[in-house]
């Protein structure tokens, strides 16, 4: 039997767990250790390393070595090792293999269906990918979770009626208010940074070691603006580990036995105290304060309205976070509660024993939600950043606003700016900014005939419908004529695009697109002599045939990414053809890469 796992894919550390009857449990990796660190490396023997086996040889192999890849996430950013380059999707692919196959150990059966946590402010392209990099790893990813709801599932939340989440991890922060009404958990608001994290205040703790070493030490210059990658990397490691040990003890010193500098060796000491530390982070902190009262704020509430404060993930532990929360909140600080209390004790501050296990705990319960084991809450979730369209000028109008419960309908009239203008463009943007160019784009397409008349007059109703899956669908009709265009962006939706995919083109686009295809593979069919590539291309015609029929917009985009790869196999074939000598490329044997 194949069981649904709850997946942490976090900057630092990622984690698995599963339900063990109605409890969720975290599954330890082959080392016996609950946090497997998001660490993937290359070996110059072309074996590939996750998790600790990565991180322990990260200084002797730097080059190889990809850290925090999770902020990279929905980027082009590419990773080059030897002369490879990697997407960020291709890296996080590598650690979620290595937590199915530890997971899979673990339980002794297969696991495939996966519940994948995101940061609540993750936009759609970088969920897309997050999706994707599951599907790499050969998981069916049932539901990409928000981390502080997540978070919320697991604590169980059940007399609780409001409550904040404050999440701060090793890469992101996240803050998110919810309220347990009757059987449903419903998410009211949610802020966060995607760019601020544990590793941020390493990198300012780093800085002052780095200058303190030159003003105590004298430590050579060169040694220490990074010329040297793999001090550095260790000095790095040794920096987090003094910051964690700093949130239990007041002062810390840093030892590095043996460093060369210049012709001599050296032992590298340095003091640390906890003010210094909480000095540096003050303005960091100060930052996940202000977006946690901008949360509150945008939940409709104040800050004696909320119930219970829970801190989440693992720079959570720091005691400036909890005492300066507490002060803000006005709330007894840091008690410790692996489930919340049946009512009676309000306002207080908790923190899980582990913070950074309930995000994959929460993911599992998720998944039980999903499969229907466990009946006894619906979750209500948000859409955290506003959707809406670019109009003249380049501003922004938001459809969809942000902290918008799901699934929600909205509707609204635009109109032309030019006389006898017969198309608009649709420009579809997600963000929060009221100027277009500062948000995300998420594609455009084309409404034409419209009625020629003087500017202003025509009525161009726009619609943007998101579904509980997070899949929108934005529609531009214009009622006098008829009119009419729809795209669909199949966030949430597994069978949806692949990670090339824009997804948004209006369906007309698309239709020509698959008409072209299918002409162009038509033509060059007859170079492959491989017969199952060949009922798989007819198959997959046939499909397209269909779609185009039916005007699925879900299933033409299906078609129109197999058809795709498909036209590109037959065009290397025909470039290998026309490059190659006959018998040198054997064109029977030819299988499709996947
Ligand atoms: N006792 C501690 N004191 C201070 N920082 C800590 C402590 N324990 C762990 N951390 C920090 O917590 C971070 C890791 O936390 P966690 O595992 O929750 O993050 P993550 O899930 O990898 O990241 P994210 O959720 O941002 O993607 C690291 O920066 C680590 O240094
Ligand atoms: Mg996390």
């Amino acid at each position: 039997m194949a069981r649904v796992v709850g997946i942490d894919l976090g900057t630092t550390n990622s984690c698995v767990s599963f339900m063990d009857g109605s409890e969720p449990r975290i599954i330890p990796n082959d080392r016996g250790n609950n946090l497997t660190p998001s660490v993937v490396a290359f070996t110059q023997s072309g074996d590939i390393l996750v998790g600790e086996a990565a991180k322990n040889q990260a200084v002797l192999n730097l080059e190889r070595t990809i850290m925090s890849v999770k902020r990279a996430m929905g980027s082009d950013r590419k990773f080059r090792v030897d002369h490879r380059d990697f997407s960020p999707v291709d890296i996080s692919s590598y650690i979620l293999k290595k937590l199915k196959r530890d997971a899979e150990v673990f339980l002794g059966m297969e696991v495939h269906g996966a519940v994948i946590s995101v940061p609540a402010y993750f936009n759609e392209q970088q969920r897309r990918a997050t999706r994707e990099a599951g599907r790499l790893a050969g998981f069916e990813v049932k539901r990409i979770i928000n981390e502080p709801t997540a978070t919320a599932l697991a604590y169980g939340l059940q007399s609780e009626t409001r409550v904040l989440i404050y999440d701060l991890g090793g890469g992101t922060f996240d803050i998110t208010v919810l309220a347990r009404e009757g059987n449903a958990l419903k998410v009211l608001s949610t802020r966060g940074n995607n760019n601020l994290g544990g590793m941020d205040f390493d990198n300012l703790l780093l800085q002052k070691v780095l200058k303190q070493l030159y003003d105590e030490r004298g430590f050579a210059p060169s040694l220490l603006v990074g010329q040297d990658l793999m001090f550095l990397q260790m000095l790095k490691q040794e920096t987090e580990k003094a910051k964690i040990e700093l949130s239990s003890r007041e002062c810390t010193t840093i030892a590095i036995p043996f460093v060369q500098s210049g012709v001599k060796l050296n032992h590298i000491s340095c003091q640390l105290r906890r003010r210094d530390f909480e000095a540096l982070i003050s303005d960091l902190v100060d930052q996940t304060l202000e977006l946690t009262m901008r949360a509150i704020k945008d939940a409709g509430l104040t800050v004696r309205s909320i119930d219970t404060y829970i801190l989440s993930g693992g720079s959570s532990r720091i005691p400036l976070i909890k005492s300066r929360l507490a002060s803000l909140l006005g709330a007894e600080k840091g008690l410790a509660a692996d489930s919340l209390p049946a009512g009676g004790q309000k306002r207080q501050i908790r923190i899980r024993t582990k913070p950074d296990e309930s995000v994959a705990m929460g993911a599992a319960l998720q998944g039980a939600l999903i499969n229907g084991k466990n009946k006894t809450l619906i979750l209500k979730d948000i859409t955290p950043l506003a959707l809406g369209i670019e109009v003249d000028g380049g501003s922004f109008i938001p459809l969809i606003k942000r902290n918008s419960p799901v699934p929600v309908s909205v509707k609204r009239d635009f109109t032309t700016i030019a006389n006898n203008q017969t198309s608009v463009e649709v420009h579809i943007l997600q963000g929060n900014s009221p100027k277009a160019i500062r948000n995300h784009s998420l594609g455009r397409f084309l409404l034409s005939g419209i009625r020629e008349v003087g500017k202003g007059k025509p009525r161009i109703e726009v619609s943007f419908e998101m579904d509980v899956d997070g899949i929108l669908q934005v529609t531009a009709h214009d009622p006098d004529t008829g009119s009419e265009q729809s795209v669909v962006l199949a966030q949430g939706n597994e069978q949806g695009c692949d990670q090339q995919d824009n997804s948004f083109s209006a369906i007309t686009d698309l239709k020509k697109r698959i008409n072209f295809l299918i002409h162009r593979i038509s033509r060059l069919i007859g170079l492959s002599r491989d017969r199952i590539f060949a009922a798989e291309i007819k198959e997959i015609t046939a499909r397209a045939n269909q779609a185009l029929l039916s005007g699925s917009s879900v299933e033409l985009n299906k078609c129109r990414i197999a058809l795709e790869r498909i036209l590109g196999d037959l065009e290397m074939i025909s470039k290998y053809l026309e490059t190659e000598s006959e018998g040198a490329f054997s064109l029977t044997t030819y299988r499709r890469s996947r």
